[in-house]
Order: structure tokens, then sequence, then C-alpha cells
């Protein structure tokens, strides 16, 4: 395999995939896609910057959940639910995964090496096993069980490093460019970002091809928002849609270099990077530059929320929409309620949340908030005991 080139060779900055507007306009119309039956990320193919699909289990085209009680709840318009979850590894991730292993596919590339807090690794190893490719693997020892089972049980080898997710994401970026293996990491490989865009695309084809008011996304690395964000502007370029939403990042209160770098002086400085929500617990996000780009040229706003309101938000979304989010995740929902609380958002505004991970990621932050179940003995006498004598028919 030839030398790759992920980042800029002058700046090290990371690099961003352009198309020929002309062919992709002429491809993708409103027409065109009414008449698609492929309810996949694909189905944006002429948006994509590979020449193939990749083999495996169907990704994206992930369902958006109407939530009017959250509306009601927040004094909002219309909350709506891009639920994830429903991707097959679980996770917005794959859509990153696809395009990266499909890129990898068609330059001859046997092994992906990836670095994650977990989600992007499971991605990477369940696509990896349906395209036939090697999957390596670089997180954080305290990955959780849930994440760590889905790639090992999926083939990956896994490397548990005793250290951070940035130490991590270091440490294969080093291995990259020891051994030259592809490496997926998030915003080092510019196609991460082309993956995750799709997101945007379904968002604004499945309002009929009108853009919400605002985008919450949860923030970690920086490139869900930076990818939702260029998905945005293409559709609104190739006149799929007249006006682009505003984003609302959302970092957890120790992990928020972005949000912080948003309100301060634009500079990114690295932080403790600690909270529970592992799938944002980021100390210097990798694509924190195009990040905050993405916020600032959506005229947007951005939140820090603490691990008590993350925590909470996840049995409040559960409860009140039917949808099953991981702490990160469930950050979106957190930071909606923030930014209502601090009056930032509009009643007349319809806003998405995206659910960027599932809640069965992460049963033991669940549990944290869900409470414990009521034990019982298997006799009728304590269900008596519970419930009281029989009511009768009717
Ligand atoms: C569930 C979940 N939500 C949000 C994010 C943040 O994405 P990004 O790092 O692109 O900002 C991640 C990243 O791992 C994640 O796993």
């Amino acid at each position: 395999m030839a030398a790759l080139t992920y980042v800029c060779p002058s700046c090290g900055g990371n690099l961003e995939v352009e198309y020929d507007w002309a062919v992709a306009g002429a491809a993708l119309t409103r027409e065109r896609l009414a008449s698609d039956g492929d309810r996949t990320m694909w189905r944006y193919a002429p948006l994509l910057p590979t020449a193939g699909r990749l083999e495996g289990p169907p990704v994206g085209w992930t369902p958006l959940v109407e939530a009017p009680r959250l509306a009601r709840s927040l004094g909002l318009a219309r909350v709506l639910i891009k639920d994830e979850g429903r991707n097959p590894s679980a996770s917005l991730k794959d859509r990153a995964s696809a395009v990266a292993l499909q890129r990898a596919r068609e330059i001859g590339a046997e092994l992906v090496t990836c670095a994650s807090t977990g989600n992007a690794a499971g991605a990477t190893a369940v696509l990896a096993a349906a395209a036939g490719l090697k999957a390596l693997i670089f997180v954080p020892k305290a990955t959780s069980r849930a994440k760590l089972a889905q790639m090992l049980t999926f083939g990956a080898d896994v490397l548990a490093v005793e250290g951070s997710y940035d130490q991590a994401f270091d440490l294969c970026l080093e291995a990259t460019r020891r051994y030259g293996w592809y490496n997926r990491n998030t915003g080092f490989n510019p196609y991460t970002r082309e993956g995750k865009k799709t997101a945007a695309f379904e968002i604004a084809e499945q309002l009929g091809f009108v853009a919400p008011d605002l985008v919450v996304v949860p923030v970690g690395d920086g490139n869900i928002l930076s990818g939702v964000w260029k998905g945005f502007v293409e559709l609104r370029r190739l006149g799929l849609l007249d006006r682009v939403p505003r984003l609302l990042a959302v970092q957890a209160a120790g992990s928020a270099a972005v949000v912080e770098a948003f309100h301060g002086d634009g500079t990114l400085r690295p932080a403790s990077g600690e909270t529970i929500a592992d799938g944002i617990a980021v100390s210097f996000p990798r694509d924190g530059e195009a990040a905050l780009r993405a916020l600032k040229a959506s005229r947007g706003f951005g939140v820090k929320v603490s691990d008590e309101q993350i925590l909470a938000a996840i049995p409040a979304q559960a409860r009140a929409s039917g949808v099953f989010g991981e702490p990160a995740a469930a950050a979106a929902l957190a930071g909606l309620s923030e930014a209502a609380r601090l009056g930032i958002v509009q009643g007349s505004w319809t806003a998405v949340l995206i659910n960027t991970g599932n809640g069965l990621k992460d049963v033991a932050s669940a549990m944290k908030v869900a409470g414990e179940p009521r034990v019982i003995g298997p006799e009728v006498a304590s269900l008596e005991k519970l419930f009281g004598a029989e009511r009768g028919a009717g």
C-alpha cells in the first residue's frame, strides 16, 4: 500500500473533501431521491468520496422520532430525535466507519486501525467483520464492557491502553506511522466527516427538505458537529435546502474544550477530559477547529452540562420518547434543557436531538439513575403482598 496523506502536509490540519458540484447536483435531486429504494446512507453516494459501497449490514436511514412530550416540557414547537442507536453497531459511528472502510478496501488495505472511546471501535469491528477486513483497535482501558464485548465478539484485535482516549489516539497514530496500517481515527482521517454528514442529509430529507431550526449535537472530538454542518451546507449548495439550521454543541463540563473556545478567545485548550459520558470524554478535540468554524457559521450555541444533568437525561428521554441513549447521547437532551433554561432557544423552534449511541452500550451508567427492580418471591402470596387480593374480571 502506498503512503497515505491524511492531514495537510504544510500545516498539519485536517483535510476537507470537495466534490464536483455540477456532477453531484445532477445526480442528487429530490425526484431521484424520492424514487431511490436504497434505505441506507449510500443513497447519497454522489456526495460520498468512495467509488463503491461497503458490503455488510445496512448503515443509516435511521428513524427521526417525533417527541411531542419533550417538546411540551421544553416549551418548543417540535422536538425530534434522530435515533442513531438503530445502526448496526448501535451508534452514529457506523456512518464514519462505513466510508473509511470502503476507502480502505478500494486502496487495497487489509488492516484498519482505530483509536476510540468505544463506539468508533465498535463500528469498525462490526463493519470490518462484514467486509472481510482486519481491525486493530486502541481503546482506553476504562471502556465499557458492552463496547469491549462488541469489538471482541466481532473479531477485532483490541488493545486496552492504560491511559486516556487522547493517549490511545496518539499511540494509534504512531502505530500507523511505523507499520503503514490504514488509520480510521476520528477527524485525522478526512473520510470520517464524510460519513457523519449523511446524518444531516437524512434529517433534511426526512423533514421534506425543510431544515429544522436547531440541531443538537453532543461533542467530543467535534467530528459529528463538523460533519453534520458539512451535510447541511452541501444540501444548500445543491439547492436542496433553502436554509441551514443553527447548531447547539453540548459538552460535558469536564470535557468542554470546544464550548470554552467558542465562548472565549477561539483558542482550543486541553480540558481534563473527565466525564461519565465516555463517548465525549476528550481532552483535546481532534476536529475542534472545524467544529468551531461550524458553530460560528451556523450562528450556533454551545452549552456545558454536568454529569448529573447527563445522567438525569437518560431516563427523561427514554420515558418521554421511547429512545434509549448512552450518556454521551443523552447529553444532547441535557444540553437542550440547559439551553431552554438559559433562554437561548425560541418557542417557535423545531429542534432535532441526535441520539448518537444506544443506551445498552453503557448499562452501568443507566442503572445509576434508573433505579433497581423490586425483588419478590416466586409464590402468588408475594404478589398479594404487593398488590392485595384479586380484583376480579372487569
Ligand atoms: C455516543 C457518542 N456521542 C457523541 C460522540 C462525539 O462525537 P465526536 O467525537 O465526533 O465529537 C461520540 C464519540 O465517540 C460518541 O460515541
